[in-house]
């Protein structure tokens, strides 16, 4: 007799994912591939996250820790606040976790039930959508544009997503690189007060900003939001699974017990070690420098390949262009763009389904010169494909 497969467990891929799946089967078949498309650091820990590892390796039983994480690290998070914000959040509020993502299965879990109704922008990071899912949570799309810098306001909200339980907001944005602007934090924190609304903040590329303007934290401004972040992408160290929650008070002994039982702790050695990353401010801004001369050579030099409608990359390391005047099938531009040029990218499908097709994202986290060598890899290839549609091709 067939045996039973779950509904919910049926969520669509995390499309970057395959794409890597994809990248890599053609660098294992000899080819080389420049990646833009992983929204990952091109670098590893700061050196001194690393020494602490070693040390920890050596000093430390590295057992389970308590289920909100080492109290050494949670005080430094809280001390994070007041330094880079101004804002005094008291560490019993912070919850270390595993990974942001860890982090945004505790908030969903603690604040909403089955069948309650979240809203989020589309575009935004594809695991809000389907971890929602999952949990049997019903994701409402914002669609936005660049008219509202691809961010969701009251009045967006108020038109195609009233009667939500929830809002997620992300600031700056994946896929966007787009920010919340201090007035229109302030405006949403109202909104959702009002209403009865939880916020959820993703604030994971703070600290990734490019224009001397700083992210505004929701915390700035309600102690009823979820603030979420991690140690994956301003601190560099994506695969030690580490990130933070700051909790409302009221969610606290739930978000507790739910980590004690799904995850018993966050993994220790990085506990350890994450603790050493709040002294490496220096390396890791020296990181965003390089993120901003990428960025500036995309800027300049996609639009020579004729992508020209591009996202105000505000922050965080993506640029999200349409390129619905290139194709209307975004899967297929991204794959052939792998296959005839080795450059991989994600297509915008993975973060909005509805108009994803007709988008592309593309990530400057990577080194400098594989940042020069895709542009000139871009611009002559769309060259050559509009020297076939104009017919002046060389043959
Ligand atoms: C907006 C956003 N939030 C959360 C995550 C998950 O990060 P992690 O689980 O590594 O903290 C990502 C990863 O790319 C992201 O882009």
């Amino acid at each position: 007799m067939a045996l039973k497969i779950a509904r919910r467990g049926r969520i669509p891929p995390f499309i970057v994912m395959d794409v890597m799946n994809a990248a890599s089967e053609r660098e294992a078949a000899g080819h080389d591939v420049l990646h833009l498309e992983v929204g990952q650091p091109g670098t590893g820990a700061p050196r001194a996250v690393i020494a602490a590892a070693k040390a920890a390796l050596d000093a430390e039983r590295l057992g389970y820790t308590l289920a909100f994480g080492l109290p050494e690290l949670r005080a430094r998070i809280a001390d994070y606040y007041v330094a880079r914000y101004g804002t005094r959040v008291p560490m019993e509020r912070v919850s270390v976790t595993t990974g942001s993502s860890g982090g945004f299965l505790l908030a969903f879990l603690s604040a909403f039930d089955v069948g309650d109704r979240v809203a989020l922008a589309y575009p935004a990071y594809p695991a809000y959508r389907n971890i929602l899912v999952a949990l049997g949570i019903e994701p409402v799309g914002v669609p936005t544009d660049a008219g509202t810098r691809f961010q969701p306001t009251p009045e967006l909200l108020e038109a195609g997503a009233a009667d939500v339980d929830g809002l997620i907001v992300a600031s700056p944005s994946n896929p966007t690189g787009t920010m919340i602007g201090r007035k229109e934090m302030a405006a949403l924190v109202a909104y959702c007060a009002d209403k009865g609304i939880r916020l959820i903040s993703d604030e994971i590329y703070h600290g990734l900003t490019y224009h001397s303007v700083e992210a505004v934290s929701a915390l700035e401004f309600t102690d009823d939001a979820f603030v979420i972040n991690s140690f994956s992408k301003y601190f560099s160290m994506t695969g030690w699974r580490l990130g933070w929650m700051v909790v409302p008070s009221e969610l606290l002994r739930a978000v507790e017990c739910l980590a004690q039982n799904l995850f018993v702790s966050p993994p220790s050695l990085s506990q350890h070690a994450a603790i050493a990353a709040f002294d490496c401010i220096g390396e890791l801004d020296a990181n965003v420098a390089r993120y901003a001369r990428n960025r500036d050579i995309l800027l300049r030099e996609l639009p020579k390949a004729g992508l020209d409608r591009l996202a105000p990359a505000d922050g965080a390391f993506y640029i999200y262009a349409d390129i619905a005047h290139l194709t209307n099938d975004s899967e297929d531009f991204c794959r052939r763009m792998l296959d005839e040029t080795g450059v991989a990218t994600t297509p915008g499908t993975d973060f909005d389904p509805e108009r994803g097709h007709a988008f592309m994202r593309l990530c400057f986290a990577g080194g400098t010169e594989d940042m020069e060598e895709a542009a000139r890899r871009l611009i002559a290839w769309t060259g050559a494909a509009r020297r076939v549609a104009d017919g002046t091709a060389a043959n």
